[in-house]
């Protein structure tokens, strides 16, 4: 099989695609040969080394998620699941690959009329915006900011916290064009990355669902209205200012709150139990997949050198020329 590994720590150059044995089951996994590999931030960060103290490393496949055909159980799983549609996390074996093992407990079936490509590309950025306006006490008809808005976890933030019957749904977003593609999802106020440019904005928020983080993080929880819930799920711009907590601390009067959010935390029952809601609601046409682009797996390069140019909106999908 081909797989796309990371050969060292860098740029989007350390991706190398090799052919390997085809890996089978051990006890508890499923082979899936697969039809769709999802792309993320998540995979940009580990690539650089970013992430190198959370157990990432090179020398791995690459990749958290795939949609495909289970083509063999291992032992204690069961059979019913050989010939199944399905779509999966990956952990540490690695997505970018034609044939993946994974967990059998991470197995959400595929309903009939959605596509593979849909499913990665919504698949665990879905699961992750659901569970993180869920952390943050997200209420209908709250305001609601998606910091972050135009990538894989926010295109269905946004589209989640609309549908949901939020007051206001603003969004950060590099450009108007982009802007625009958000406001058909269900964005109601676009805003820079600085969090200008929309005079008739909400002073406050209720909640903020953050994806960026950095420099800029503390400006953004500073418009929490009172009893205000910010959520930091991504670091695209890297960690927050030394002093962010000072200032929390000294902002104690408006009894705003900050907190992460990391999917790990959620029980993977649950994951799974949500991930299939949300597929069921793509496949009825109340969730759209935002599929930036299909790139062969062995494009695996170019993939990462466009999330580098800051190119994606929604999400790259690298497809395996073997399905
Ligand atoms: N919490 C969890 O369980 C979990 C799970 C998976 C991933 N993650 C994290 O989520 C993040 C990836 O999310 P994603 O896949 O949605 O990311 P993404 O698709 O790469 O998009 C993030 C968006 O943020 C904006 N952005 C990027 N760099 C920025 C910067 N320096 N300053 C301001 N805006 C910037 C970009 O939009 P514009 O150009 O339009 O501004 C981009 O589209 C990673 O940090 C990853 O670790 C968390």
């Amino acid at each position: 099989m081909k797989a796309v590994m990371v050969s060292a720590f860098g740029g989007p150059e350390v991706l190398a695609v090799v052919d390997l044995p085809d890996p089978h089951p051990a006890a508890g996994q499923v082979s899936i040969t697969t039809e769709a590999i999802g792309v993320g931030g998540l995979d940009s960060l580990i690539r650089s080394g970013a992430l190198a103290n959370h157990g990432a490393a090179p020398g791995r496949i690459l990749g958290s998620e795939v949609a495909g055909t289970v083509t063999e159980v291992g032992e204690g799983v069961d059979t019913a699941w050989a010939g199944r549609r399905v779509w999966a996390l990956t952990g540490e074996s690695g997505g970018y690959t034609e044939q993946a093992v994974v967990s059998a407990e991470t197995l959400v079936p595929l309903p009939a009329d959605l596509s593979a490509v849909d499913a990665v590309t919504l698949g665990s950025s879905a699961m992750v915006a659901h569970f993180a306006l869920r952390h943050a006490h997200f209420a209908r008809g709250e305001s609601v900011l998606v910091r972050g808005a135009a990538g894989g976890i926010g295109v269905i933030a946004v589209q989640l916290a609309a549908r949901a019957g939020a007051g206001a749904v603003a969004v950060t977003t590099s450009s108007a064009e982009r802007g625009a593609r958000l406001r058909k999802l269900g964005a109601t106020h676009v805003l820079d990355r600085a969090g200008r440019g929309a005079q008739d904005a909400p002073a406050g928020y209720d909640v903020i669902l953050d994806i960026v983080a950095g420099a800029d993080l503390p400006s953004f929880f500073a418009r929490l209205e009172p009893n205000g819930r910010m959520v930091a799920v991504g670091v695209m711009a890297g960690t927050p200012p030394a002093d962010f907590g000072m200032e929390m601390v000294a902002a104690f009067r408006k009894s705003m709150s900050f907190a992460t959010f990391s999917a790990d935390t959620v029980p993977a029952l649950e994951q799974r139990a949500a991930t299939a809601e949300l597929f069921t609601a793509a496949s009825r046409g109340e969730l759209v997949a935002v599929v930036h682009e299909e790139l062969p797996l062995e494009q695996a390069v170019v993939a990462h050198q466009k999330m580098e140019a800051g190119e994606v909106f929604g999400r790259i999908v690298l497809t395996p020329s073997r399905r």
